[in-house]
């Protein structure tokens, strides 16, 4: 999409406004001419009628600071300025400034995206999961005519841009996603670059683009793989795989959330953060699992928000023999050392906080869920029994930032 000139303005500064002697009447004439938008590539371009000394080129955007470059000259002598990481569906100033035998010259391009107001698309957003798929999807804006007709093209390494084959639509028939299976192999650095724009009868549709998107941050795994729980007298040992996952990281880069439930009678929920490690593993002394007890487990990227699906449920807990011969004492005792053990967790989480500062995003949900409860020093919040609702984490006491190792707690 070439863009119109909307409006080009030009201003012309004397650097030595008087006094000079009489100057030829092209001096004061901008040598910028033929200055155009390509708004799909953020390419600027133009061509001088003089020669300039010193040149540069600026985007101003309404949400964003303003972006200066070095033109680049092309062979046919068209300076070209691009602004990759722009976005411009709000409308944009661009600006050449050059020096022509010692005159500034600026000149301003005003960009203004065509079409209704509020009838492009909105609520954009992409996901890959199975490690090979990915899923967009947004929604008709307000103003949008009935028959409008969205399309999405993106470019990438592999592609360049691309429009999207396998559309999904809406109720209505209206296309408010795509599918895509080929992406490519991958690579750690790769980034997208989405636009959506749209036809109608009624009305020009405005586009809507964004900064790129970086592929690792938008993955969704599957759930870790095979997990086992063992026992060895004094430790059940929790182990598991890392999932399979799209991009070559360290497994440190991964993070697990671990929901580890013992009886309603002894009323524990545990939610422990903990970084990917080479193997996987948790240990869980058996003074504070005296019954059959459930794991579960989910992972993300250490800096997104998108969780995988829980693992499914393993049960497990002390063998039978060592409550044969139950005592008050010993159960009292093991109850007080896991209140021990509680209240303990509960104090390190400020220090936890700090070594990991939370995603505000996540911190507010969490905060919601945890208003109507007191403060986190009471250890009889720590074990509040909490039912596990399918696919939604019981709201712990617990920030789901802070990182609890066990190493750390016993
Ligand atoms: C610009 O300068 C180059 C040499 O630096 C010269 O060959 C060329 O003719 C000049 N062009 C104009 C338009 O003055
Ligand atoms: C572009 O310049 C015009 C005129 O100076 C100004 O009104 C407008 O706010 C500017 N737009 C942006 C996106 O900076
Ligand atoms: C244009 O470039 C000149 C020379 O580098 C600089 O002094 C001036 O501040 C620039 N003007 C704008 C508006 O960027
Ligand atoms: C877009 O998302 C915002 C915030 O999640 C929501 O309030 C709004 O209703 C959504 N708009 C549409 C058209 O779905
Ligand atoms: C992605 O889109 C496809 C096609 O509509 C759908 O079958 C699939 O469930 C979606 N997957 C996710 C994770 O959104
Ligand atoms: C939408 O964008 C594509 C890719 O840049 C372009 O080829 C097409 O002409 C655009 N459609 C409209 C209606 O602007
Ligand atoms: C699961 O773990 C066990 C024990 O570590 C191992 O023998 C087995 O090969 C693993 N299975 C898979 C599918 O990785
Ligand atoms: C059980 O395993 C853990 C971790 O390897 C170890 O620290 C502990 O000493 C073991 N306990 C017994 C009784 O072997």
């Amino acid at each position: 999409m070439v863009a119109v000139l909307d409006l080009v303005t030009f201003l012309v500064v004397l650097k030595s406004a008087c006094c000079a002697q009489p100057r030829p009447a092209q001096d004061k004439i901008s040598p910028i001419i033929n200055m155009q938008l390509d708004s799909r590539k953020k390419m600027l371009t133009w061509t001088y009628t003089r020669n300039v000394s010193h040149q540069e080129c600026t985007i101003d955007t309404p949400t964003a600071y303003s972006a200066t470059v070095n033109p680049q000259v092309t062979e046919d002598h068209t300076y070209v300025c691009t602004f990759p990481n722009s976005v411009l569906h709000r409308g944009a100033n661009l600006t050449v400034n050059v020096t022509c035998d010692g005159v500034v010259f600026l000149q301003v391009l005003t960009f203004a995206n065509p079409g209704r107001e509020g009838s492009g698309a909105v609520n954009f957003s992409c996901l890959i999961y199975n490690v090979r798929f990915m899923n967009c999807s947004w929604a008709p804006g307000p103003a949008a005519p009935a028959d409008v007709k969205y399309r999405l093209f993106w470019a990438s390494r592999h592609e360049a841009d691309a429009e999207c084959v396998h559309y999904i639509l809406g109720p209505t028939g209206t296309r408010v996603g795509c599918h895509f299976d080929q992406l490519g192999k991958p690579q750690r650095t790769d980034n997208y670059f989405f636009l959506v724009n749209g036809t109608s009868r009624e009305t020009a549709i405005p586009f809507l683009d964004f900064t790129p998107f970086k592929a690792v941050q938008i993955e969704k795994y599957n759930p870790p793989r095979n997990i086992t729980i063992t026992y060895n007298q004094s430790h059940h040992i929790i182990r598991w795989e890392h999932p399979e996952i799209r991009f070559d990281l360290s497994s440190h880069m991964l993070y697990y959330e671990l929901h580890i439930q013992t009886p309603a009678s002894s009323a524990e929920t545990n939610r422990v953060f903990q970084r990917g490690q080479d193997p996987n593993v948790y240990l869980m002394p058996s003074s504070t699992t005296r019954a059959k007890s459930a794991f579960r487990v989910r992972v993300r990227y250490m800096y997104n928000r998108l969780w995988s699906e829980w693992s499914p449920t393993q049960w497990f807990g002390l063998p039978e023999q060592d409550f044969s011969g139950a005592l008050v004492g010993p159960v009292v005792g093991t109850a007080a050392l896991s209140a021990l053990v509680l209240k303990f967790l509960c104090k390190r989480f400020s220090v936890r906080r700090k070594m990991f500062p939370p995603i505000p995003q996540v911190k507010k949900e969490i905060a919601k869920a945890l208003m109507p409860t007191a403060g986190v020093s009471d250890p009889s919040i720590c074990t509040q029994e909490v039912a596990w609702d399918e696919g939604h984490p019981p709201p712990g006491p617990q920030d789901p930032e802070d990182v609890v190792t066990l190493e750390a707690t016993c």
